[in-house]
C-alpha cells in the first residue's frame, strides 16, 4: 500500500535563523573546505581510489575560488567500466526480487537521513562544490531530494496497486512491472545534486540496477549521496558509480549488449548524440532490447509580460525566475517579453533590484568566507564563464544588443559573471533562442496591441520548449498565451517565475528539443522503468 503521508519536505527558510542550524552549517562548510578529499569509484560497493594502480584524477575545484581543490575524483578506466556494468548485472537479481516494501524502505530512510542526520555535509558539500548559496543548496539537495525519494516511492506503490487488466470467468490475467532486463545508464548533471539523486533513484526503485556517470563537478555532494543510501541500506552493485572522461566512460556503457536505458539530464548536444548512438545501436543489432531512453536537457525559457500584469510582482519573478544560481537551470528564464508603455519602468526597476545582488556576487570570498546569504555566486567552471563571458562581449558589439545592466566580469578568484541583462530590437536576434545556461537575460519590448502576435513570435522562437511564463491579470490574455504556447513550455507558469517546479505538484520536464518530457516528480518517469509482462492463466 502507498505510505498513507506523503509530504513535501520543508524548506528551511533561508532568511529564517530559527530553523537553520548555522553552527552546524558553518561546522560543515569548514570540514570541506578544510579538506581535499580523494573521491573514489564505487562498484560493487567496493572504494577505489585514484592512486591504486594507474588511474587517473580530476580536481573539483570550488568555483567561487578556484585555486581551492576541494576533491580529487578518481576517474574510472575501462575496465572499471566494464567492473561496473558487471556488478550491475549480477546484483540485479536479488535486488529486484526483494518485496517492494524492502526497496522503498532504502529510499525513505535516505529520504530522512538527507533531512535530519546529513543535511548540513549535503547543504555545505553542495554549496561549495557547485557554487549555491543556502537556499539554492537547501530547495535542491535536501527538500528536492528528499521529495523525489519519498514521492516516488508512493507514485510506484500505486502503479504496482493497479491491476488494469480484466479477467473473464475461467481465465485470470494480470500485469506484471518488471524492471527492464539488463541495466540502466544514469549520466546526471552538476546543477541539482536532487536531480542525480532521481536518475539513479527512480530506476533502482523499480528493481533496475544502474551504471552512474556524476558531473565532474558535483562529485563532492554526489559521493556523499551513494554514502548516505548505502547507509539506508542500498545493498552493493545496485548503483555502481564511475566517474570519468564523459566520452569514455559513455562508449563503453553503449557498446554493452544488456544496456537497457538511459537516464539522462545535461546539454541539448550530448543529449542528441547519445540519442543517436542509441538508434545506430539498435540498428546494428547492437542491444537485445530497443534501449528506453529519458532525457532532459536545454532551455530558453521566457517571461511573456501583458500590460495588465502586476508589474512590482512580475519584475521580483524575473529576478529570481532569471538569476538564482546564477542562471544555471534549464528552468531558469532567459529571455523576457515586456509591453513598450511599461517597458522603460519595468528595466529601471530590474536593474535597481540587481544593483544590490552585484555587490555580492563580486567577492569571491563571500561562499568561503561563510557569507551564506549572497544571493549570486559563481558560474560552474572555466568553459561556462568563458562561454558567457564570450555571450557579453558579442553583445557589446553588437548594434542589435543594448546591455541594461551587468555585462561585467572576473575570473582572478572564482568564476563570477555580473548578471547581464541585454535589451534587443530585433525579437528575432539568435539571443532570443540560444541557451547561454548563466546569468544573461535579453529582452524584447513589444507594442501593447500586439500580445497575439508575440505570443506567435516567443512560439517561433522556442526551440526547446521547457518552461515558460506569462504574467497578466487580464484573463482573455492569459487564455491567449495558454493556447497559443501549448507547446512552448512543458511546465507553464501564469503569474508565477518559470523556475523551482516542487515534486509532485509542479511535473518537471520539456518537449521538442528540451527533453523526452516523461515529467519527473511523477509517476510518469518510474513507468518508463518497467517493462509489462501479462500473464494469462485458464482455470
Ligand atoms: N526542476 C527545476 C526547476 O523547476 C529545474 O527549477
Amino acid at each position: 500500500k502507498p505510505p498513507k503521508q506523503i509530504t513535501n519536505e520543508p524548506v528551511k527558510a533561508f532568511d529564517s535563523a530559527a530553523t537553520l542550524d548555522w553552527d552546524l552549517l558553518r561546522a560543515s562548510v569548514s570540514k570541506f573546505n578544510n579538506a581535499s578529499l580523494d573521491v573514489p569509484l564505487v562498484i560493487n560497493g567496493k572504494r577505489i581510489f585514484y592512486n591504486e594502480g594507474n588511474r587517473s584524477y580530476h580536481q573539483q575545484v570550488n568555483p567561487a575560488k578556484h585555486s581551492q581543490v576541494l576533491a580529487n575524483v578518481t576517474q574510472a578506466s575501462e575496465a572499471d567500466v566494464e567492473a561496473a556494468i558487471e556488478a550491475s548485472k549480477a546484483a540485479k537479481a536479488k535486488w529486484y526480487k526483494m518485496p517492494f516494501y524492502d526497496r522503498a524502505a532504502v529510499f525513505l530512510k535516505a529520504a530522512d537521513l538527507i533531512s535530519t542526520k546529513y543535511r548540513y555535509d549535503m547543504l555545505a558539500a553542495t554549496m561549495l562544490g557547485q557554487g549555491k548559496n543556502v537556499y539554492q543548496a537547501e530547495i535542491d539537495c535536501i527538500t528536492e531530494m528528499a521529495d523525489f525519494f519519498r514521492f516516488n516511492v508512493k507514485y510506484a506503490a500505486e502503479l504496482y496497486a493497479q491491476q488494469p487488466c480484466e479477467s473473464s470467468p475461467g481465465v485470470w490475467n494480470k500485469a506484471e512491472y518488471r524492471p527492464l532486463e539488463g541495466f540502466v545508464y544514469a549520466v546526471t548533471p552538476f546543477n541539482f545534486t536532487a536531480i542525480a539523486g532521481n536518475l539513479i533513484g527512480a530506476p533502482a526503485l523499480m528493481g533496475n540496477t544502474v551504471v552512474w556517470k556524476p558531473s565532474q563537478a558535483a562529485c563532492l555532494s554526489n559521493y556523499l549521496l551513494l554514502t548516505v543510501l548505502e547507509e539506508a541500506g542500498l545493498p552493493h552493485g545496485v548503483v555502481n558509480f564511475v566517474p570519468g572522461n564523459p566520452v569514455e566512460v559513455t562508449s563503453k556503457v553503449l557498446a554493452d549488449k544488456e544496456f537497457a536505458a538511459l537516464h539522462f539530464t545535461g546539454s541539448t548536444a550530448v543529449f542528441k548524440q547519445l540519442y543517436g548512438q542509441i538508434q545506430q545501436g539498435v540498428v546494428n543489432d547492437l542491444y537485445r532490447d530497443y534501449p528506453r531512453i529519458v532525457g532532459e536537457t536545454g532551455g530558453k525559457n521566457f517571461h511573456l509580460v501583458h500590460p495588465s500584469a502586476s508589474m512590482p510582482h512580475a519584475v521580483l519573478s524575473t529576478l529570481r525566475g532569471a538569476f538564482e544560481y546564477q542562471g544555471q537551470k534549464c528552468s531558469a528564464a532567459s529571455r523576457l517579453y515586456v509591453p513598450q508603455s511599461k517597458g522603460a519602468e519595468f528595466l529601471a526597476d530590474l536593474a535597481g533590484s540587481l544593483s544590490s545582488v552585484r555587490t555580492v556576487n563580486t567577492s569571491a570570498s563571500k561562499i568561503n568566507g561563510g557569507d551564506l546569504h549572497g544571493f549570486m555566486g559563481p558560474v560552474i567552471h572555466q568553459q561556462s564563464f568563458d562561454k558567457l563571458a564570450g555571450a557579453i562581449d558579442e553583445a557589446k558589439n553588437d548594434p542589435e544588443l543594448e546591455i541594461i545592466c551587468g555585462g561585467e566580469y572576473d575570473k582572478t578568484n572564482g568564476f563570477f559573471i555580473e548578471p547581464t541583462v541585454i535589451k534587443t530590437t530585433n525579437p528575432d536576434h539568435k539571443f532570443m533562442s540560444t541557451e547561454f545556461f548563466g546569468p544573461i537575460l535579453t529582452v524584447y519590448e513589444y507594442p501593447d496591441a500586439e500580445f497575439a502576435q508575440i505570443c506567435e513570435t516567443v512560439d517561433k522562437a522556442t526551440t526547446y520548449g521547457l518552461t515558460g511564463a506569462v504574467f497578466a491579470r487580464d484573463r482573455d490574455a492569459i487564455n491567449t498565451a495558454d493556447e497559443i504556447l501549448k507547446y512552448s513550455a512543458g511546465n507553464f507558469y501564469i503569474n508565477d517565475k518559470c523556475t523551482g517546479a516542487v515534486v509532485g505538484q509542479q511535473w518537471f520536464g520539456g518537449a521538442r528539443m528540451s527533453g523526452t518530457d516523461d515529467k519527473a516528480g511523477s509517476g510518469n518517469i518510474l513507468s518508463r522503468f518497467v517493462s509489462i509482462r501479462n500473464v494469462k492463466e485458464n482455470f
